[in-house]
């Protein structure tokens, strides 16, 4: 998943609300590892939505670093809102939390009860999936006022939308062989993808709801899911390259799976003798592999039922706002030639 776009998108909905009913928004530029920043970030907040997180599954990061964003800032969160006395934290989790874990046991069309086996190896889901434990164990601690501690996660399925950073380099990497790719999962393997937009809405829902009915929400997780209709990753991305000229050959993988297991392992042989000179991160390892090739989509109506959650995006709209996007960077790059 993708946090980042989230943020910005938060930022620019309270922006547009700024300018709609002149609500006044407050940037704070700080170290969510540092204590004294996020402290000073939640100093006076009635609601704290803790977005913020570095995702990466292929090497590019650090672990230490990792760990330093996602868990010690997480608790950093933690720690402000109980000194803060700020009674709300809602927790921007992710379905990594989850899986697809590395065995590659599907989950098909689950909900927030569904039992899976979750095993946690790399540094981003046993990250995510200790800082959502913290989070949730947090709540109802007792605050120094004498009020309790208010949490609930969002665990979003893969998220897209515009400024998807892999979107475009997907979009980057097929212009390399000419707009034209080829099918390496099979087409029946499932991902569950959530727009955006929609995963913003679902946050100011929480939000708003948590300090209505608090013992509805208090320690609960929700998947974070839309209207997007399930399909593998590459079918799915080609739902907006296709409308940018991009072809997908093959109606079944054109490569042996051992050949991409004998790949991915080399990547990952390679990224290790390379470590004291560059930092080698292709796309294509053998947990990327084994996320790609594992179905996991999530099928639930716990957050309409708990806060009443229905999608503010439709999918038409989520795809034509992310293709129009797709042609802007295309738009650019011709007008920069
Ligand atoms: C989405 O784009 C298509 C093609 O440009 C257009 O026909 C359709 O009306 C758009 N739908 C929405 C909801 O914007």
């Amino acid at each position: 998943s993708l946090e980042n776009p989230i943020h910005s998108l938060l930022l620019s909905l309270s922006l547009s609300l700024f300018l709609l009913w002149k609500i006044k928004v407050t940037l704070i530029q700080g170290d969510i590892s540092n204590p004294e920043d996020v402290r000073a970030a939640v100093k006076g907040a009635h609601v704290v939505i803790h977005t913020a997180g570095l995702v990466d599954v292929w090497g590019r990061v650090r672990p230490e670093k990792i760990m330093a964003v996602n868990l010690q800032g997480t608790k950093n969160v933690i720690e402000a809102c109980v000194t803060q006395g700020t009674q709300y934290l809602i927790y921007t989790s992710s379905m990594e939390v989850v899986g697809p874990n590395i065995k590659g046991h599907p989950f098909y069309r689950g909900n927030e009860d569904t039992e899976y086996e979750a095993i946690h190896h790399h540094p981003y889901p046993l990250s995510k999936a200790k800082a959502e434990q913290l989070v949730l164990e947090a709540n109802g601690r007792l605050m120094p006022d004498g009020k309790r501690l208010v949490t609930c996660a969002l665990r979003p399925t893969g998220i897209y939308g515009e400024n998807h950073l892999l979107m475009k380099e997907f979009y980057e990497q097929g212009l390399v062989t000419k707009k034209f790719m080829i099918r390496a999962i099979p087409a029946s393997t499932e991902h569950g993808r959530v727009y955006v937009g929609n995963v913003a809405w679902m946050h100011l829902l929480v939000a708003q709801k948590i300090q209505e009915d608090s013992s509805t929400i208090g320690s609960q997780v929700y998947f974070c899911y839309d209207d997007s209709p399930y399909k593998s990753y590459e079918d799915f991305n080609m739902e907006f390259l296709r409308p940018c000229g991009f072809r997908l050959f093959g109606s079944r993988p054109v490569l042996p799976f051992l050949l991409l297991q004998f790949i991915a392992l080399i990547n990952s042989l390679l990224q290790w003798l390379l470590k004291p000179f560059c930092v080698y991160a292709p796309l294509l390892n053998p947990y990327t592999l084994v996320i790609s090739s594992t179905t996991f989509t999530v099928q639930t109506d716990k957050a309409l039922r708990h806060f009443g959650y229905k999608p503010y995006f439709t999918w038409e709209e989520s795809r034509n706002r992310t293709v129009r996007w797709l042609q802007e960077i295309r738009a650019e790059r011709q007008a920069g030639k």
